[in-house]
């Protein structure tokens, strides 16, 4: 588009020299076949600038009124706290009344830097690393989920807690974190959307993400198309997603863009550029349609922790790589989640 805008403005300015002075005209007139008549190039000319003039500003206003782009948090900022308030979506308000304690004072998002330390996120990556060593996908898109074991692998899943490698990989103190993380994180959405944080319990799907640059190979490689979280997973409330590597470092493209549509010929994409540490939480509600950019090169990790109002839908801290006896009872629980769709429920 740029450089069709870049032609326009040249062929404007030298059509603009040449009613100036007519001896140059000529000149810059390059399509000329010179059989016509002077009056009738004149016209094509005049219509040709017309038909031009009406492209730019068509091009104007698809480009200013149509899509505007915003940026809510850049990679180079360190944010204390970041906010944008939103209307509910009216179904998104109605459902969550039914949970008593849970109703946000308004929706929206935020975006902070400060809510988890990068060492933290450090061993979280650590384990992220760790576990896509084992397995992952053979398209562009990984996810391994410490609650059910699910770890992409080729076109498939498997379940990481059947593999041998994995007590060794796993330890008390990627576990520790992993949860004073959730805590944390589960504590911000109730401080942002004024809430008991008794009234949030984690849910499924809570994920580590791998994304690269690779063709898709199935449906679960493919990211980056726009949607709804509550149309995809009816439990969830809340969405937090919590950044491992840094945007324009690690990888290019993936930055998460939230798609904010006022009427049909108005819309706004506000972007996130993920960074390590980062942390981002929104209602899950239609007020925040969203995707993720393709990753166009190296790799993109996050942590998608969700959280429901419904206490029936409501999972457990995974409990990995705790001691020796308890092992065996674990790995069976794990097997089981890990064959449902859905998961097990679990108090927590
Ligand atoms: C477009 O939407 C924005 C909010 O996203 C709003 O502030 C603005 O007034 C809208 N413009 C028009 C022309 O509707
Ligand atoms: C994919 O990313 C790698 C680096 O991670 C890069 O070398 C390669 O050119 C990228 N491929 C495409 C098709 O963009």
């Amino acid at each position: 588009m740029s450089d069709g805008g870049g032609s326009v403005r040249q062929r404007k300015k030298s059509s603009g020299d040449g009613t100036g002075s007519r001896p140059r005209k000529p000149k810059s007139t390059t399509s000329s076949g010179g059989s016509s008549s002077p009056s009738t190039a004149q016209q094509h000319q005049m219509w040709a600038r017309i038909v031009l003039m009406v492209g730019i500003v068509a091009i104007v206003y698809f480009t200013t009124f149509r899509t505007r782009e915003k940026k809510f948090a850049t990679q180079r900022e360190v944010l204390e706290l970041r906010t944008q308030p939103l209307d509910c979506s009216r179904p998104y308000l109605e459902e969550i009344s039914k949970f008593a304690g849970c109703i946000p004072n308004r929706c929206g998002r935020f975006v902070s830097d400060k809510i988890v330390s990068p060492a933290e996120a450090g061993i979280l990556l650590d384990l992220a690393r760790a576990g896509f060593e084992l397995g992952q996908s053979s398209g562009g898109a990984s996810i391994l989920d410490l609650h059910s074991g699910a770890l992409s692998k080729g076109t498939q899943f498997v379940n990481v807690y059947r593999l041998p490698e994995a007590k060794r990989l796993f330890t008390n103190q990627h576990i520790n974190v992993y949860r004073h993380v959730k805590a944390k994180v589960q504590q911000a959405v109730a401080d942002h959307f004024r809430l008991s944080v008794d009234a949030l319990h984690l849910t499924h799907p809570t994920f580590f993400s791998r994304l690269t640059n690779a063709t898709a190979k199935t449906i679960h490689d493919e990211y980056w198309h726009e949607h709804v979280d509550k149309e995809t997973y009816s439990s969830f409330h809340f969405t937090t997603l919590l950044y491992l590597t840094d945007y324009g470092k690690d990888f290019t493209g993936g930055r998460f863009v939230f798609i904010d549509n006022e009427g049909k010929h108005n819309r706004t994409l506000v972007y996130i550029e993920p960074k390590r540490a980062r942390v981002s939480g929104f209602t899950s509600g239609a007020e925040n349609l969203h995707h993720v950019e393709q990753v166009t090169g190296g790799v993109r990790y996050a942590i998608t922790i969700s959280f429901t109002c419904d206490r029936e839908m409501a999972m457990a801290d995974p409990k990995f790589a705790l001691d020796e006896e308890e092992e065996e009872e674990e790995k069976e629980a794990a097997t089981e989640n890990g064959g449902t769709r859905e998961g097990r429920v679990r108090e927590p």
